[in-house]
């Protein structure tokens, strides 16, 4: 369940990630860029529900202990790491709904064009025009969105690193049966 809910959530963030900045950033023509925005909202609410699920099972099922001889800072890297994408696998989706749910254009949330998905009153909650709300969410998205693409790159590396580099197999508990590359497997490893 873990494996599959990491790379579920996984493969999702990195298409939110180019859709996101495809959306914003790219010339696509209105129409294409609409309907780009709708599938960008109902993936990345699928995203939030997935996240919770994979908090909760995070909560529930201690993973497996790392390698006994990994330094103790490079746990703490990996720890922080951890939590940092797990704030940002919620946040942004939040921030994302709340973005939507403060828009001066008021476009409903239909998830897949089949699910009505609610708005979130959050310029009630804290007293701010729309007008006020909208730029300050869209920022925050998108430097929630920056943050996201410069951890993954770390956390990718990082996985790399133990496979190629240290070949303790770390990488190896989230791909089963990867195989080794390069020199012969060592007999430790899982
Ligand atoms: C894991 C989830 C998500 C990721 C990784 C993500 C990522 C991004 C990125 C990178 C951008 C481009 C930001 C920029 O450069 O200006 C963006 C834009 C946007 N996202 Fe998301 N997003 C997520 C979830 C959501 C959700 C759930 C919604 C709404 C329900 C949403 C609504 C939007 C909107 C409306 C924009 C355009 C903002 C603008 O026009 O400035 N996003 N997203």
């Amino acid at each position: 369940m873990a494996i599959a809910l990491h790379w579920t959530i996984g493969l999702g963030i990195i298409a939110m990630l180019v859709m996101g900045l495809a959306m914003t950033h790219a010339p696509i023509p209105p129409a294409q860029k609409f309907a780009l925005f709708q599938l960008h909202k109902s993936v990345g609410i699928t995203i939030l529900l997935a996240a919770a699920l994979r908090l909760l099972w995070r909560f529930t099922h201690r993973p497996p202990p790392l390698p006994g001889d990994m330094p103790g800072w490079e746990k703490g890297a990996a720890g922080g790491t951890h939590v940092l994408l797990y704030g940002l696998m919620i946040g942004m989706p939040l921030v994302g709904w709340a973005l939507v749910s403060a828009s001066p254009l008021n476009i409903p949330t239909v998830l897949y064009g089949r699910i009505p998905w609610p708005h979130i009153p959050v310029t009630a909650w804290f007293g701010w025009t729309k007008a006020q709300a909208s730029p300050v969410l869209a920022d925050l998205h998108a430097w929630g969105g920056y943050a996201l693409i410069a951890l993954v790159l770390l956390h990718a590396g990082a996985a790399l690193r133990h496979h190629l580099v240290l070949r303790d197999g770390v990488l190896r508990r989230m791909i089963p049966g990867l195989p080794w590359l390069g020199r012969p497997r060592p007999e430790s490893s899982p």
